[in-house]
C-alpha cells in the first residue's frame, strides 16, 4: 500500500516546505509527520517521502537509520526506550535492560507477542543527572530502581 500524507498531515507538510529553503531542509520535520501517522517508516513510506522531498530513498534511509527516535518496523503500544550512554549505563541501565528482557521475553528492537511493548536501547536522553532514565513513549521516568520500573509499569494499561 503506498504511502500518502493524511488532508491535515498534508497541509502541515505544506506549511513546512514554505519555512524551510529548501525540500532536504524539511526531511526530519516530515519524517516525525510519517511517523506520526504511520506509527513507524515502512519502505513504502521512505520511497514516497524521498519522492515528495525530491532525495534519493537510500540518503532518507541513511538518515532514518542514523536516529534512533524513527522506527522501520511496527511498534508496541507501549515503546520502552532505555537510555544506554554513560551515566545511565554506569547507574544501572544494563540491569535494566536485562531485566525487561526477562519480564516481557523480548531482546532490545522486539516487541512483545501482545503488540503491548517495544523494547530499544537510546543513547543520551539528555537527562543524565537523573540516571538511569527510561523514556515511555513520550515522557521520562527517572531515577530509576527495578521495582520503581515495576510499579511504572504496572499502572500501564
Ligand atoms: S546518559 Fe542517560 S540521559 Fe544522558
Amino acid at each position: 500500500m503506498s504511502f500518502a500524507f493524511t488532508p491535515e498531515r498534508q497541509e502541515r507538510f505544506q506549511a513546512l516546505l514554505a519555512r524551510y529553503p529548501d525540500k532536504r531542509s524539511v526531511t526530519l520535520p516530515a519524517l516525525h509527520l510519517a511517523q506520526e501517522q504511520e506509527g513507524y517508516l515502512s519502505g513504502e513510506t521512505i520511497v514516497a517521502l524521498a519522492r515528495l522531498l525530491s532525495i534519493v530513498p537510500a540518503d532518507l534511509m541513511d538518515t532514518v537509520s542514523f536516529y534512533t527516535m524513527f522506527h522501520t518496523k511496527p511498534k508496541g503500544k507501549y515503546l520502552l526506550q532505555v537510555c544506554q550512554t554513560l551515566s545511565c549505563s554506569l547507574a544501572g541501565a544494563d540491569q535494566l535492560v536485562d531485566h525487561l528482557n526477562e519480564k516481557y521475553e523480548i531482546k532490545a528492537g522486539e516487541t512483545t507477542t501482545d503488540g503491548r511493548f517495544t523494547l530499544v536501547k537510546v543513547e543520551c536522553l539528555g537527562s543524565c543527572g537523573t540516571a538511569p532514565v527510561l523514556q515511555i513513549n513520550d515522557d521520562y521516568y527517572e531515577r530509576l530502581s527495578l521495582p520503581k520500573v515495576d510499579r511504572i509499569l504496572g499502572k500501564l494499561r
